[in-house]
């Protein structure tokens, strides 16, 4: 009897883990054709930073305070196509609720890819990544394909979206950083929604001015920072990018990161 029972968990088992390595294999295949055809969609993309802020100062502010705020940041008519791009998107967003913690709805790396390129376009150019290093003093990197919050948008939408106190932890080998551009902020009356960026400092908790086209540079495994809950009529909308001194990364970190990622797009991202 107890033989029967052995054989048939390893079975169970070789089966479920074949199933597996198909899978990730596949996921392999679709990412790397997404990431072949990616240098065509962002050369056909070319982006539009309009901001000619001193990248020293920014760089000294970002050693002081680890987050800095730019003001105006792309050309107007460039952050207009990304906004559009990301309410066309809004049905293939993936909604989460975690009480407590979270409630949103999140655009993920893969969809960018198939739907919205100038999304794309911006955080693989090599513009963006030239502004941030110097921001943050260092070479820094994307972060990998098959890290989904490598770019993502970020959809706060319903009455009480939120994303609670935490900081965005470091999987990476490399320092790691986070760049948010709001590319819409506002309430039913036009002025700017209720969801604020706010960071906690040792002396006390300070909001981040989201306007439309501010982009927020913080590294987020030292800044405890949180999204307050929309009110109704509220549309807020962030693209979610990172980058990273060094991309390696460990099997266990990249569990762990995996496990993290369910927050945003349910317990397929442990698998895919
Ligand atoms: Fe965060």
């Amino acid at each position: 009897m107890w033989l029967w029972i052995v054989v048939l968990l390893a079975l169970i088992t070789s089966v479920s883990l074949m199933a597996l390595a198909r899978h990730r294999f596949r996921r392999s295949q679709i990412l790397s054709e997404l990431a072949e055809q990616r240098s065509d969609w962002v050369v056909k993309h070319p982006i539009q930073i309009a901001s000619t802020a001193d990248r020293s100062q920014l760089a000294n502010l970002f050693a002081r305070e680890g987050l800095v705020r730019i003001d105006h940041f792309l050309a107007p008519e460039f952050l207009q196509l990304l906004c559009e791009e990301a309410k066309t998107n809004i049905p293939r967003m993936v909604p989460s609720y975690i009480p407590t913690h979270k409630k949103g709805n999140t655009l993920s790396y893969e969809n960018i890819h198939r739907h919205a390129h100038g999304c794309l376009g911006l955080y693989h150019s090599p513009e963006l990544r030239e502004w941030i290093s110097a921001v943050t003093g260092m070479p820094v990197f994307p972060t990998p394909d098959r890290d989904q919050s490598s770019l993502s948008v970020l959809c706060y939408k319903d009455a009480g979206d939120h994303i609670n106190w935490h900081y965005d932890h470091n999987f990476y080998t490399g320092r790691h950083f986070t760049v948010l551009l709001s590319l819409a902020n506002k309430s039913r009356s036009g002025e700017l929604s209720q969801s604020q960026l706010q960071r906690r400092t040792a002396a006390g908790d300070e909001a981040v001015d989201t306007s439309p086209n501010v982009l927020v540079v913080f590294e987020g495994a030292k800044v405890l920072h949180r999204a307050s809950p929309t009110a109704d009529g509220d549309l807020r909308i962030m693209l979610s990018m990172t980058y990273c001194a060094d991309t390696r990364i460990s099997w266990r970190k990249e569990l762990a990161r995996r496990v993290k990622d369910t927050a945003f797009y349910g317990f397929r991202a442990l698998w895919d």
